[in-house]
């Protein structure tokens, strides 16, 4: 029997450039609303490392399109919940657990490169979909409310000023013991890496014209949080 108002999905895009708070927001909006958590940058980074595996550098010329199409088109990846890791949403690329492989400077940027190519979107995006489908879904991106989405019950974008970002960055970076390099090659990193994404051709980094866009650069996460779970929470009991 069909119901007229069943919803085939429920999701929340959130979308916004590096380092605006999303990954931090978003895990916390999914523990606190019951959604689950989609990292979609995480798919990207995958496929980085599938790449850099191959020996494809940040540099890469576009002969060598195909061959990362082909790599894209040919790797599996898959999420799975471990509760007792941190993080506890862990990234498997053709069976290997990469969580801890993906956040380096070099995969972020080779991830930012390789997502501008049309063959590596199309082939995240049937997964995406079918992910974001599967339960009431909190997604994390940079096109997730434009491409991905369109018709998402709630979108956010995300911004904050460069300098602040970069010092988040630096802050997390020193948080975990990491080597990390100074502010200001940070922020130089942060700005390539936005460039590449907001000026590609294809799905370029954007506002969606019925996003509710929040500034983060003077709010705390808590604020953030409580700002964006009321709006969701709304729109959930009006639906
Ligand atoms: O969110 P992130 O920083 O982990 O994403 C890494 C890169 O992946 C980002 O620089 C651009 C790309 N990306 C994308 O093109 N589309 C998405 N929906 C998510 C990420």
């Amino acid at each position: 029997m069909s119901n007229k108002t069943e919803k085939k999905e429920w999701i929340v895009a959130v979308d916004g450039p590096a380092g605006t708070g999303k990954s931090s927001v978003t895990k916390r909006l999914a523990d606190e609303l019951g959604l689950q958590h989609i990292d979609t940058g995480a798919l990207y980074r995958g496929i980085a490392i599938r790449c850099a595996d191959a020996g494809i550098t940040v540099d890469f010329s576009s002969d060598e399109i195909p061959k990362i199409s082909e790599i894209a088109r040919g790797t599996e990846l898959a999420f799975k919940r471990m509760p007792k890791l941190n993080p506890k949403n862990r990234l498997f690329v053709s069976g290997v657990d990469v969580t801890s492989l993906i956040r380096t400077p070099e995969i972020s940027l080779l991830a930012s490169k390789v997502s501008a190519i049309p063959e590596v979107r199309a082939a995240l995006f049937d997964l995406q979909q079918s992910l974001g489908r599967s339960e009431p879904s909190i997604l994390e991106g940079r096109d997730i409310g434009t491409v991905i989405f369109p018709d998402a019950q709630v979108k956010f974008f995300l911004t904050a000023d460069l300098d602040e970002r970069a010092k988040r960055r630096l802050s997390e970076l020193e948080a975990q013991g990491a080597d990390a390099p100074s502010f200001e090659e940070l922020r130089e990193q942060i700005r390539m890496r936005d460039d590449g994404d907001s000026s590609r051709a294809i799905a370029p980094l954007k506002r969606a014209a019925d996003a509710i866009e929040i500034d983060t650069t003077h709010l705390t996460l808590d604020q953030v949080v409580a700002r964006m779970a009321a709006l969701i929470r709304k729109k959930m009991g009006t639906l």
